[in-house]
């Protein structure tokens, strides 16, 4: 008798431990099973009490029941406080999850460039300026000195669209005559921009390309200018201070004299496969805006001059970053991006 009284104490105190303890249902539902179940401890208990004399039923019976209820009790609370715990906000929403190697955005290696150059002129007193991509001949030719017959023209491979006097710029140099037109001298402006060339791909030509244009128009504007300018932009953009240029004669119609300025090549000084072992780079193409330009856009070119220079943006990271594919760059390859992440 003294016994089951010991093991009713005892599978009280096993048994609301065990509830406690338990965290989820499933757990939960094996402490129910092992005590309350059909063949659990509780249940073995009664059947022992079947072969009692009467009066150790009389005492052990109620104690049995009221074991029973309390657990069962106690097994019901308990699920509740699970079942609650587990719809809860913070059950759901686990602060400390952590999940390796995510990819993060960042941003493209054609914003960081023109960001870049932005500052760089900016800090030299330029503003940045914008103009259309769908462009007409006026800006992207006419008044660039480049009138219809002009076999300059041919050399620029336009996208014409079905829309009359409508086209994709071939350059940045159409936003020259958008601020012209706009201000009066001095102004001092950064265009970077997308331009279109109906041309066939390789690994230095694309269809669509950024250049960046600048342009420069105030009094008494000459070359010294424009060559101090260009160094110490190019110096700046590939962190050499001792990058040198050298100067060689361009076509463009819309400056006079025209150049080709090359830089020493950033990553050797005496040659190697960047520079193809000349030691140079063509880098820009620029000169002094022709008067005829300033004329069209209402400047007077007895009383002002001025610089302008233009060059391929990717060109320029491609140099800087050892790209070797310009079609990369509106690839959207992953891999490729991850790199200037
Ligand atoms: N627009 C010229 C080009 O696309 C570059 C240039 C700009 C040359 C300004 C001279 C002055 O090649």
């Amino acid at each position: 008798m003294n016994e089951l009284k010991k093991q009713i104490k005892k599978i009280e105190e096993d048994c609301s431990k065990e509830l406690k303890k338990a965290r989820s249902l499933q757990s939960l539902e094996s402490v129910r099973i092992a005590y309350l179940g059909r063949s659990g401890a509780l249940t073995d208990l009664m059947t022992q009490l079947k072969t009692l004399s009467l009066e150790q039923k009389r005492t052990l019976g109620p104690l049995l029941n009221k074991l029973k209820n309390q657990l069962h009790d106690a097994y019901e609370s308990r699920k509740k406080a699970i079942e609650k715990k587990a719809t809860s906000p913070a059950a759901l929403f686990d602060v400390t999850a952590y999940k390796p190697n995510q990819l993060h955005g960042s941003l493209h290696i054609y914003t960081q460039i023109i960001e870049q150059l932005s500052s760089i002129f900016m800090s030299m007193g330029y503003v940045i300026a914008d103009g259309p991509e769908m462009e007409t001949e006026y800006y992207n030719f006419t008044t660039l000195n480049i009138p219809e017959d002009h076999p300059a023209r041919d050399s620029h491979d336009t996208f014409w669209l079905s829309l009359p006097d409508r086209l994709l710029r071939t350059h940045t140099s159409s936003v020259q005559a958008h601020t012209m037109e706009n201000s009066t001298p001095p102004l001092a402006i950064f265009a970077p921009g997308r331009c279109y060339r109906n041309e066939a791909t390789d690994a230095s030509h694309d269809f669509m390309f950024t250049q960046g244009e600048g342009l420069f128009v105030a009094e008494n504007v000459s070359m010294a200018h424009l060559l101090a300018t260009a160094q110490t932009f190019l110096q700046h953009f590939f962190g050499k201070s001792d990058l040198e240029i050298r100067v060689r004669p361009g076509y463009f119609p819309f400056v006079e004299p025209g150049v080709e300025i090359d830089g020493s090549c950033p990553f050797c000084m005496k040659g190697c496969s960047i520079c193809k072992h000349t030691g140079w780079i063509e880098l820009l193409g620029a000169g002094l805006v022709h008067p005829n330009v300033l004329r069209a856009n209402g400047i007077d070119p007895e009383h002002y001059s001025g610089f302008a220079f233009g060059f391929g943006i990717e060109r320029l990271a491609m140099i800087k970053y050892g790209v070797n594919d310009i079609r990369l760059f509106h690839s959207a390859s992953i891999p490729f991006l991850q790199q200037f992440a």
